[in-house]
């Protein structure tokens, strides 16, 4: 298959586009290298079956002018640093929402195209309301982010009525895995458990959190590819629905790395003085997020398989061995 993947320097994006390369389809990346790496892409640049267009989908002319001979587009390029859409609500609404309808106008001048899948967010539930999750659950988002990737599912649903297409909205949890960007939670134990040696739990950690592979999603995107879903728009969770406290969480990367964790009661915006690294404890953060995954098992026969201590030990050896691409953390140990 001929497919369009934006996103695809990123840390999802990149990891589907490994699955399709070894699927043999032909894939066309844009990434405008926002917060994408060359680094998780670079063994693909040779590839004859890849073409990489450093591009942004806010560009309309850009989008005008690429090929329309596709069969499917994956679209996961968008803003979704939290901190970033405190300080800067519109980029969240320019690259999420624009960038996305641009993607979905492009979509009417594909004649060939069979399916439309974009990432969206559990960020769209806002702060729980039942201890599952469902589709059919409440909307109320908490950050601007989440009113972007619910907009998105919105617009899916005017464009498949057009189009008469599959477009499939994937509601992630917290995907964690190799070539997570810096700066999320998971990463930022396993970089301080490395360099300062121990890890600071704002608080008491009892924030609840589903975390996600990033190896079964990409199982699932291979499983997308395969299926013949009706025309319309699908919304799925993609999530372990199994609960994980941030302090389980420092515990976890304790244990693999034998460093020490330590709670700090740091104030809702200000930093650890512990830690003196200068990132603030988030405002208002989501307190419980767990999401039900049964109607992707019922619908398209997928389940996540990794178990979380096994993902978090494969992250960390990974981060390890890629000290490198974190710039931060190979100033402080080298120079
Ligand atoms: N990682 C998660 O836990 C998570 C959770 C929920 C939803 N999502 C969604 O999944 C998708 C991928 O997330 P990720 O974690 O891989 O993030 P990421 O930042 O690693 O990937 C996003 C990619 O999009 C590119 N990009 C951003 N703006 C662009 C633009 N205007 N034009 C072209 N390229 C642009 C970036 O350079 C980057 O390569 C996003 O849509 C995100 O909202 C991720």
């Amino acid at each position: 298959m001929k497919i369009l993947l934006t996103g695809g320097a990123g840390f999802i994006g990149s990891n589907i586009l490994d699955m399709y390369v070894k699927q043999g389809h032909e894939v066309i990346v844009v990434d405008n290298f926002r917060s994408g790496r060359i680094e998780n892409i670079y063994r693909r640049l040779k590839d004859k079956h890849i073409q990489f267009i450093f591009g942004d989908i806010l560009d309309e002319n850009f989008i005008s002018k690429l090929p329309t001979d596709i069969d499917v587009i994956n679209h996961h390029a968008a803003q979704l640093e939290i901190t970033r859409c405190i300080d800067f609500p519109q980029e969240d609404i320019t690259s999420n929402l624009i960038g996305t309808t641009n993607m979905m106008e492009f979509a009417k001048k594909c004649p060939k195209l069979k399916l439309f899948i974009y990432a969206s967010s559990a960020a769209v539930y806002g702060q729980a309301k039942s201890e599952l999750q469902s589709e059919d659950d409440p909307i109320d988002p908490h950050w601007i982010y989440g009113v972007s990737k619910y907009s998105t599912e919105l617009l899916a649903k005017i464009y498949s009525d057009q189009l008469r297409i599959p477009f499939i909205g994937l509601r992630y949890s917290i995907i964690y895995g190799i070539r997570e960007w810096f700066g999320r939670v998971l990463t930022l134990f396993i970089k301080n458990s490395i360099i300062r040696r121990k890890i600071v739990v704002f608080g008491e950690g009892s924030e609840v959190r589903d975390y996600c592979n990033v190896e079964d999603v990409v199982r699932l995107h291979a499983i997308l590819l395969s299926k013949e879903l009706k025309p319309g728009s699908h919304i799925f969770n993609v999530s372990s629905s199994q609960k994980t406290t941030i302090s389980e969480l420092a515990h976890m990367v304790a244990k693999i790395s034998g460093c020490r964790v330590l709670y700090e009661d740091v104030k809702e915006g200000k930093p650890s003085k512990i830690l003196n690294d200068g990132r603030i404890r988030l405002p208002g953060n989501l307190l419980y997020l767990c999401q039900d995954n049964t109607k992707a098992w019922r619908e398209l026969g997928w389940r996540p398989k990794i178990w979380i201590a096994d993902g978090v030990k494969k992250e960390f050896d990974w981060y390890k061995k890629n000290l490198k691409i974190d710039r931060e953390l190979w100033s402080k140990l080298f120079y």
